[in-house]
């Protein structure tokens, strides 16, 4: 086992990590909303506060989420926001789509039940506005009635419906995929679109924070998708440019094979597609500063984001061939997963001056989910604990890392990775030995001064291995030993595992 040695460079800070970075998505997709988080508010069997599960809020208000952004994705542009309020039993029984599924769909779980839930949560909201299938009136009616603190008939009819104060939402999105499933525009049609969204949009609410579509670039399992759509939606806006505050664009890593029973060489490759997108945000960032010169700042938000494995796509890489006969859009959540993760998410502290905010896909039972429910049962994923780990980092400034490795991966990189930040709280830095099977020693070098110092660590005796309703917690955080190395400290990390340490300031 070689030494890799990591300098904290403490006098170079990158920016600070916005909590929005750690934001999260909960779509009417599959057992998402409805099951996942909604069980409504005549249940008798699973305990819930205000029609949510008590023991889901409970994992997640302890994650934190700092964002959530709902109700879709694909769902989103076929979601009409009136269907959502009022007494729940006059609420209409609306054809729930969203990604080739057809349901039914209560509405029970609509505006105000979701604004409750980030309230309990404590979660920015982030809503999805419909423009494939409604208008722009019917946006800024939204808009009107969560936001209007004057007394419009909207604005009364919030009030009669239990929220007579202004809920406040900041974050807009102006359409979701609108280059695919929301309506299928080009490029230079969604600009002018979005022109006139917006504009009417920012005269209901001027401090409204707009999302446009934007398309991840470049993007290879997509056929028929426009090239350089945020090139030429960007150049058509011209001097309206000032209507976007951030571009929306969505990464998911559909490179590593099976979920659960992948290979050595399939384990790199997914997290090689999770360390591909810090790259497709830089190439984003790039785009958008050759079209603003600078003169205006429209923020990244990678708003979906994670693992999609072919067992749950019918499209993609194996996903023909491997995708199970009846869809809903669930998968297993490895260890893998949940390094997979933690490299992503060294990226995105990298970019945290360009990148302004970012969306998990999802948040429960679907996709990459940090929380699964059977019935009343409920367990945490992998990627849950990744995401834990992280915690120290939310709202603090982020440092560079200077890595001289020891053990390399087979493409020569560094087999051990980092990312560092500081804070009132001290420094914290989370630490990926992304080796299939072999152990690193590593020394964290670049902090003097410090003081005690403390780490968790989240590993398994495979890459494989997940967590299930009967072992609910094979994949679990356990205390590391940190110990003192000269000026520095050491830490021993097991193969394909990722570790928090916390330093705090003085001796
Ligand atoms: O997250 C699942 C789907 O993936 C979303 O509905 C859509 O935006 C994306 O294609």
């Amino acid at each position: 086992m070689q030494d890799t040695m990591l300098t904290i460079r403490t006098n170079s800070p990158i920016g600070t990590i916005s909590p929005r970075l750690y934001g999260h998505f909960a779509e009417h997709l599959g057992r998402c909303c409805y099951e996942g988080l909604w069980v409504g508010t005549r249940e008798r069997e699973i305990p819930h506060q205000d029609g949510f599960r008590s023991d889901v809020l409970q994992a997640l208000q302890a994650l934190p989420v700092p964002l959530l952004r709902w109700p879709g994705g694909c769902y989103a542009d076929h979601y009409h926001w009136r269907d959502g309020i009022g007494p729940a039993e006059s609420r209409p029984v609306r054809l729930g789509m969203s990604c080739g599924l057809q349901v039914e769909d209560d509405n029970s779980l609509g505006t105000h039940e979701f604004l409750q839930l980030c309230k309990l949560l404590g979660a920015e909201p982030y809503l999805a506005g419909n423009m494939g299938s409604g208008s722009v009136q019917e946006l800024s009616d939204w808009l009107e009635y969560c936001n209007s603190a004057v007394r419009t008939t909207l604005a009364w009819e919030r009030a009669a419906n239990g929220s007579p104060e202004p809920f406040g939402v900041k974050l807009w999105g102006v359409g979701n995929e609108s280059w695919g499933c929301g309506g299928n525009y080009d490029a230079v049609q969604y600009a002018k679109e979005f022109r006139r969204y917006a504009t009417m949009l920012r005269h209901v609410d001027p401090t409204a924070e707009l999302v446009a579509v934007g398309l991840e670039e470049p993007r290879p399992f997509a056929k028929g998708i426009e090239a350089e759509w945020n090139h030429k939606l960007l150049a058509e806006l011209g001097p309206h440019i000032k209507l976007m505050d951030h571009l929306a664009i969505h990464y998911y890593w559909v490179l590593g094979g099976p979920e659960t029973d992948f290979s050595e060489e399939e384990y790199y490759a997914l997290l090689d597609d999770a360390a591909a997108t810090e790259a497709v945000v830089r190439h984003t960032a790039e785009v958008i500063a050759d079209a603003t010169g600078g003169r205006h700042r429209i923020g990244i938000a990678l708003d979906e984001w994670g693992v999609w494995h072919p067992e749950a796509r019918p499209w993609g890489p194996r996903g023909a061939a491997e995708c199970r006969s009846v869809i809903t859009y669930e998968q297993a959540n490895t260890m893998r997963d949940a390094v997979a993760t933690g490299i992503a998410l060294e990226g995105f502290h990298r970019q945290c001056h360009v990148l302004t905010l970012a969306n998990l896909a999802q948040i429960v039972n679907v996709l990459q989910a940090v929380v699964m429910t059977d019935g009343p049962q409920m367990w945490l994923t992998p990627t849950y604990h990744a995401l834990r780990l992280h915690q120290p980092h939310l709202g603090a400034t982020a440092l560079p890392v200077d890595i001289a490795h020891g053990s390399s991966l087979a493409n020569g990189s560094s087999a051990v990775s980092a990312t560092a930040s500081q804070s009132n709280n001290g420094i914290a830095v989370t630490l990926i030995n992304r080796h299939w099977d072999q152990p690193a020693s590593v020394q964290i070098a670049g902090v003097d001064g410090m003081g005690t110092a403390s780490g968790q660590l989240l590993a398994a005796d495979s890459p494989r291995a997940t967590n299930s309703v009967d072992e609910p917690n094979r994949v679990a955080p356990v205390p590391l030993n940190v110990s003192r190395d000269g000026a520095g400290y050491r830490v021993e990390l097991p193969p394909h595992s990722l570790a928090t340490v916390v330093l705090q300031a003085g001796r």
